[in-house]
This record gives structure tokens, sequence and C-alpha cells, in this order.
């Protein structure tokens, strides 16, 4: 039987957050915001184990007590430049410590989403896990979407909508499958999981998520999640 397993990337530096901290480790409702994820992940019935990767220079994990999930959490020190390479060298990692096998489902999930939901999360798993290839929690996109034609920021022209969906995570592959693409992806530039496996020509599937799951990137997003997580624990 294939089991479950979620990879968290967790070695970038945050540049566009703009602050000296990486941005996982900001605060978000009293937790650096890693453990929101960490927490949802972990406390899935269908999970099996929760890796984390971090940069090797990273000097903050330590500075928390993680021992609430230590039957699920495994750290992995060895992020690279990009988000691709810090998900392939954790999937390399686990299997070299033989925590997982090739037939396994691997949910990677970044730092940055710490709303998502166990709702969201079974429904992934639920969608998927008969699935050929895997997929991914996406949205389709709501605003009007323009082209920029040049440096002063004019429109060139409108893009339609039609049929585009904004790509989020946990994205879900069986583990070979994403090693083998994201080994094949190192020349071109891809910026999710699914981008790789595309590119080896299969159609992952997208699975209707929610707008709450979005991704911190700027300082007001952080404030966002912090209104999100609030109201959840006081409904
Ligand atoms: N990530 C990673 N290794 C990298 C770059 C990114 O593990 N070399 C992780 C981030 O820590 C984050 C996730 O990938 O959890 C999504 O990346 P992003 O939101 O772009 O985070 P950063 O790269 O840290 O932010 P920025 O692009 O603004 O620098
Ligand atoms: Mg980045």
């Amino acid at each position: 039987m294939s089991k479950f397993f979620a990879l968290i990337p967790a070695a970038g530096s945050g540049a566009r957050m703009g602050n000296e901290l990486p941005k996982q480790y900001l605060a978000l409702n009293s937790r650096p915001m890693i453990y929101h994820a960490i927490c949802t992940l972990c406390q899935n019935q269908f999970i099996a184990g929760v890796f984390v990767v971090l940069a090797p220079s990273d000097g903050e994990w330590h500075k928390y007590d993680w021992s609430e999930f230590s039957e699920k959490l495994v750290v992995l020190s060895c992020g690279g430049l990009t988000r691709a390479d810090s998900v392939l060298n954790g999937l390399t990692a686990a299997k070299q410590k033989n925590l997982v096998d090739s037939n396994d489902w691997i949910l990677v999930h970044d730092a940055a989403r710490p709303c998502l939901t166990s709702i969201q999360l079974d429904k992934l798993i639920n969608e998927l896990s008969i699935d050929e290839v895997g997929g991914l929690l996406a949205v389709p996109v709501a605003d009007t979407l323009k082209r920029c034609s040049n440096t002063e920021n004019r429109v060139a022209h409108t893009e339609s909508r039609e049929n585009l969906w904004q790509a989020q995570t946990p994205q879900m592959f069986r583990y070979d499958l994403l090693t083998h693409a994201l080994r094949s992806a190192t020349s071109i530039n891809v910026t999710d999981d699914a981008g790789a496996v595309e590119a080896l020509g299969f159609h992952p599937k997208l699975v209707l998520g929610d707008a709450y799951n979005f991704k911190v990137t700027y300082p007001q997003d952080l404030a966002l999640a912090e209104l999100i997580i609030q109201k959840r624990n006081n409904p």
C-alpha cells in the first residue's frame, strides 16, 4: 500500500517580504508562520510523515520547541538555491534514509501557505489517490488580467481568463514521478512541482481549493493570514 507523506520546502529567504528574518519564521498568531502548515499536515490522519526542508545555514528552527510533532516530523537540512532544488534535495535525502518508497505519494506544501485547512487537504487526497498522475489545489482566476506592454506600465491588451487557474499547494505526485520530473527540469524555470511534471508531458489534475490558501509573499499578506487564523480560532 502506498503511503502519503508531506514535504515542506522552507529554505527560502523571503526576499519579497523584505524582512531580515526568513518569512517562514515571522510571527503569525504567536507562532512562527511554518508552525501552522506543520500542524495541519501532522494532524491529518492520512499523512504518515512530514519532511521539512531547511536551508543548511538555518539558524532559527532550533529556537522553537517542535516536540509535539515528534511522531511525524523529520527535519532535512538540505535546502538548495531554488524551490525546485530544495524539494528535490529533500526527496533524495528522505529516500537515502529509507523513509519513503518509490510509489508513495508526496504532498509538497509551501511553508508560506499557513491557512491550509484539513478540509482542503482531505479533499485533495481523496480526489487524487486513485489518479494516474496526481495534481494540485488551485482556484479559477477571478480578476481581469492585463498584459503590460512596456516599462511605463501601459496595457498592451486584456488576457482572457477563461480556463485560467491559480496554482496553490499541496501538489501531490508519486515519489518516482516527482523526482524524475524535478531532475529533468533543472534547465527550465519551473516555479512549482506540477510545472516539472507537465514538462514531461503529463496533465496534473486541478482540484478546486479556496482563496484562503494563498501564499504569504508581501508584508500585507501577513496581516491577512493572521486575521484568517484568528477568526478560525475564535469563530
Ligand atoms: N523555498 C525553498 N528553497 C528555496 C526557495 C524557496 O525551500 N531556495 C521555499 C520557501 O521557503 C517557501 C516556498 O518555497 O516555503 C515557496 O517559495 P516563495 O514563496 O517564493 O518563498 P521565498 O523564495 O522564500 O520568497 P521570495 O521569492 O520572496 O524570496
Ligand atoms: Mg521564491
